[in-house]
Formats: structure tokens, sequence, C-alpha cells
């Protein structure tokens, strides 16, 4: 076996954006693309000489062929050990929970999240430090101005490992272990939840659910413990087996993309209980009996019932929502007197808090809750978690969320979003409606008074970091709000986000349909940001 040293060049646009690198699998195939990143990673990692390293993806096109270059690679930089799922497998959440059960300095996972994939779809890498979290800002910032410099890669020239099945193996002086996908995660998920109770409710002949896993990598995980360790009827998991292109589908669970899965919840003889995850594995979407759960109630929802299960039993520290996400939850946490932050959109702002044990539990609008289990999201555990409460409880999922309503007030929420926009024009209207923040406050927009306007920045209050330009926000004196965002993780022009959100007490005006609900703010979110004007078109690309 032969090391070697291949020169390079570096590419100008393998800067880390919300979630890891993401570009088309083209733009990864360019000779030493994907290497450069590599290497880019690597050289940031300080003492890895010897150390472990954990490997895997969402089984998406180009995931094996990039975890054999990895191998060799890692092989060639001084690794002592790497510990890679079979088939090249490992859901985001997994392996967070492998990182941190064999104290690895860290992992690359191989993700596009909920992208399409395919030879035309998208590929990404993911870093994740010796927390099992994403890597923060300073590392990845560190990443991207080595990846500007990098004149050559290390490599170690050897055949491709067996990636088919449990063994263990040598590259070079190198251990890889190639490790069953589900067992560590499947553990851990018994640990915090009551398994036997649940499976009691899917024994008991009065409960039915259904998974749809949409083809990407949580089909093997949903299998073994929905199907193996709880006791849910064969059947219960669909879509469960991963296609490198998702069955042609758009991995993101939600109503658009989980079609199949909402005909079926929305459908004569619905189940009781549906989910659905994403690509890599760490969102979820829930749903009762005709029923659709968003992600910020659904938020509130586990925290208000946090110690029916197991692992929460004696409380939360605190929770944490990224800043668009409705402040559904923040009304719990008043309630129980604990601590509720606010942090920029992005897993990696959780980090912080979780190690320090500030957050317990922390979630996103964009259907990602997690806790301080792992340090990413966690799609599985969410439905787990609900589970366990619906086997507690005995209630439907309507009437969970309904007396939650009740108890709380209802934060009506939803997103639009315009996809694929052209980013000098979505540029614009950000700067647009920024250069009205000085005189928005104190304005009178439809019926209600701008309390204030500002783009959102975040102070870490753990490492002291600040993060700047995180999203414009317009909050109104009734505590509604308007967020615009561009994305961080689209690979195609620009991606607009725009988030509303009203507050309703009244449990008598709680059946609205949202996008009813928030029709005046829609109509104001227009009129100072002339959205159509500057996207050019007529109505979002997707509303959730
Ligand atoms: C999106 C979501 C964000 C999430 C990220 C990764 O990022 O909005 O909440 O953490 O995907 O799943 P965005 O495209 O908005 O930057
Ligand atoms: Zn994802």
């Amino acid at each position: 076996m032969n090391l070697k040293t291949v020169s390079t060049q570096p590419f100008s646009d393998q800067k880390p954006g919300t979630s890891g690198l993401r570009k088309s699998v083209p733009d990864f195939q360019k000779p030493h693309y994907l290497e450069n990143f590599i290497q880019s990673i690597f050289d940031s990692i300080d003492s890895k000489d010897g150390s472990t390293l954990v490997v895997g993806g969402d089984g998406r096109y180009y995931n094996r062929q990039a975890i054999q270059t990895i191998l060799k690679m890692a092989a060639a930089n001084g690794f002592g050990r790497v510990l890679v799922g079979c088939d090249g497998i490992l859901s985001t959440p997994a392996a967070s929970c492998v990182i941190r059960e064999n104290q690895a300095i860290g992992g690359i996972i191989l993700s596009a999240s909920h992208n399409p994939g395919g030879p035309e779809g998208d590929f990404g890498v993911k870093f994740n430090t010796s927390n099992g979290g994403p890597a923060p800002e300073k590392v990845t910032d560190a990443i991207y101005a080595r990846s500007k410099e990098i004149n050559e890669y290390k490599i170690l020239e050897a055949a491709d490992i067996n990636l088919d099945r449990v063994g263990s193996f040598k590259l070079g002086t190198m251990d890889v272990e190639v490790i069953n996908s589900v067992d560590s995660y499947a553990k851990l998920m018994e640990s915090l939840f009551d398994f036997p109770r649940i499976r009691e409710l899917f024994t008991s002949g009065n409960f039915r659910m259904c998974m749809d896993s949409m083809h990407a990598v949580t089909g093997p995980y949903a299998h073994e413990i929905l199907e193996g360790r709880l006791g849910a009827p064969e059947g219960t998991v669909m879509n469960g087996k991963p296609l490198e292109d998702f069955g042609g589908g758009h991995p993101d669970p939600n109503l658009v993309y989980a079609h199949d899965l909402v005909e079926i919840l929305f459908g004569s003889d619905a189940p009781d209980f549906g989910a659905a995850s994403d690509g890599d594995g760490d969102r979820n979407m829930i749903l009762g009996r005709n029923f659709f759960v968003t992600p910020s109630d659904s938020l509130a929802v586990l925290t208000a019932n946090a110690t029916l299960v197991p692992g929460y039993k004696n409380g939360l520290s605190g929770v944490a929502r990224s800043m668009p996400t409705s402040q559904a939850v923040d009304r719990v946490a008043q309630r129980l007197g604990i601590d509720c932050y606010e942090t920029p959109t992005g897993w990696k702002f959780f980090g912080n808090l979780l190690d320090a044990d500030k957050a317990t539990l922390c979630g996103e609008e964009s259907f990602g809750t997690g806790s301080n289990h792992v340090r990413e999201k966690d799609g599985l555990w969410a439905v787990f978690f609900w589970l366990n409460v619906l086997a507690v409880r005995g209630d439907s999922v309507e009437e969970i969320v309904k007396e939650h309503w009740k108890t709380y007030g209802r934060n009506y929420y939803s997103r639009h979003d315009y996809e694929e926009v052209d980013k000098e024009r979505a540029m614009d209207l950000m700067a647009h409606l920024r250069s009205q923040f000085p005189t928005l406050p104190g304005q009178k927009l439809g019926n209600y008074e701008v309390e204030y306007a500002d783009d959102f920045s975040y102070s870490d209050p753990v490492d002291g970091s600040i993060s700047e330009n995180q999203g414009l926000r317009i909050g109104f004196t009734d505590g509604s709000r308007i967020v615009f965002r561009l994305s961080g993780t689209g690979t195609k022009g620009a991606t607009l986000r725009i988030y509303l959100e009203s507050y309703e007490p009244d449990s008598s005006k709680h059946d609205l349909d949202p996008q009813e609900a928030l029709a005046p703010f829609i109509e104001i979110a227009e009129k100072i940001a002339q959205i159509r004007q500057f996207t050019e078109r007529n109505e979002p690309t997707v509303i959730t």
C-alpha cells in the first residue's frame, strides 16, 4: 500500500452552509473536489494521530464512493481507527450517538439531508466534532479558510473496503470497523423511552401507526426498532428501503413531499398516528388521524409532557428553539419556570446549550426536534417520544394538541418558501426591507402596530461568540411576528423563507386554517417586502 501526496488547487466555493458543504453530485465528482474538502477538514483537526473517526451517510448516490475515498484519506492522515456504518449507512443522529459512545474525535456524515439525490441530485459533507454535534462556526470557518489555500492532499492507494457486512479491516496501520448501523442508536432509544409501554400500545389491537421512511436512511432503524423491538405489525414502516435516489422523491417530511403518508392519514380508515423522516433521519413530521402537528407545536407539546417519559422524568433544565420557530414553547417554559433560549437557525447553535446543560430539549420549525441524548436533531426520537406520550395518556394526537392550545393558547404558524429565486433579486428584497427598519417601529400596518424591526443577532451565552445577520424580524405589539431569511442550505439560486406567526388565546378561535388566520400578516409581508415584484413569483413554492 502506497501513501500518495496529490497536488491540487483550491476551489473557491467550499464554504460550509447551515449544515455542511452541500453541492450537486456533479460538483462533488469534479476531480479533487471531495478530496480537497476532506483534507481541509482533516487539516483543521488537532491531534488526530491515532484517534477514532466515525463515517457514514444517508445512502444517497455517491455515498459509497465517497466513503471509500474518505477511508483511504483517513488512513493517510494518521487516524487510528474509523468506525463506518454497514452499507455506508448512518443516520445523522445515529452518527452523533456513535461519536459520543466511542469518544471519537469527530465524524463525517455524508448527506444533503432532505434534498433530492441521484446522479443529478445533491450530495453533502458534514463534519461533527467530538461532542457529536455539527462543527461550530469557528471550526467551519477554519475549514473554509484551509480550503482556499490547499495545494495537496494525502491518500492511501489501496483496495476498497467491503462495506456490505459487519467486520474489521486494516487500511495501512489504521483499523476500519464496519459496524451495525442501528445497534447503538436502538440501545440509546431503549434507555430513554418506556419500550414495554409502547409495545403494549402496539399489541393492544386498538392502535395503528404508519411510518414513512421515504426510501431514506431511517428505514433500517424504523424496521428494527418499531417492528422489531416495539412489536408494531410488519408493514407499519413504508418506503423502508434506502435507495440512492430516494425512489425519485424529495425526502423532506412535510405535507407537500410526504404525500403518500398524508393521503393515508387524511384518508378514510386512517391510522391513529403517522410520522415521516427525511433523507438523513434528523427531521420528523408528526400526524394524527386527519391532523397535522406543526413542528413548533410538537416541540411545545413534548416539553409540556416530558415528565411522562422515563428519560426526562426529572424535568428539563431548559429548552431552546431557533429564532423563526414559533413561540409556543416559550409559554410552556414560562409555566414550568425553566429558561427558553432563542438561537439562530441551524442545529449547531444548540450544541453549547446542550453541553452546558442549559437546555434539555431543542427544536426548529423546519421539522427538527431533539434533546441532549445526542447533539443532532433526531427524527425517530421525536416519533418514540410521541408514542410514549400517546401510550401513557391514552388520548389521540388531536386531543393532546387541542388540549395544549386550550391551556396555552394557539400560535398560528406557517412558513412560505420561494425556491430557486434569482440570488441578486433575493438580496435586493432583503436590502429593500432592511432599509425600512428605521421607520417601521410605531407604524400601523393593517390592524397591527410594529413594535420592532431588526436583523437578528445572537450572542452565545456559553462562549460569548456573536452571530450576526441571522434573519430580519418584524414584531408586532400583540406578539405576532414576520421573519424573512435566505436559506443557507439551498444549492440553486436563493431560497427566500418567510415565517409567519400570530397568537390566539381564545379557544373558540382555534379551529381556523392557519393560512386564513395568518392572512393579514401574509398581506403585510407582501406590502413591505414586495415579494411578488422581487421574486417574480405569484405564490410560494412550498407552504409548510
Ligand atoms: C434549513 C432549515 C434549518 C435546518 C437546516 C438543516 O436551513 O431552515 O432550520 O437546521 O435546514 O436541516 P436553511 O435552508 O433555512 O438555511
Ligand atoms: Zn436532515
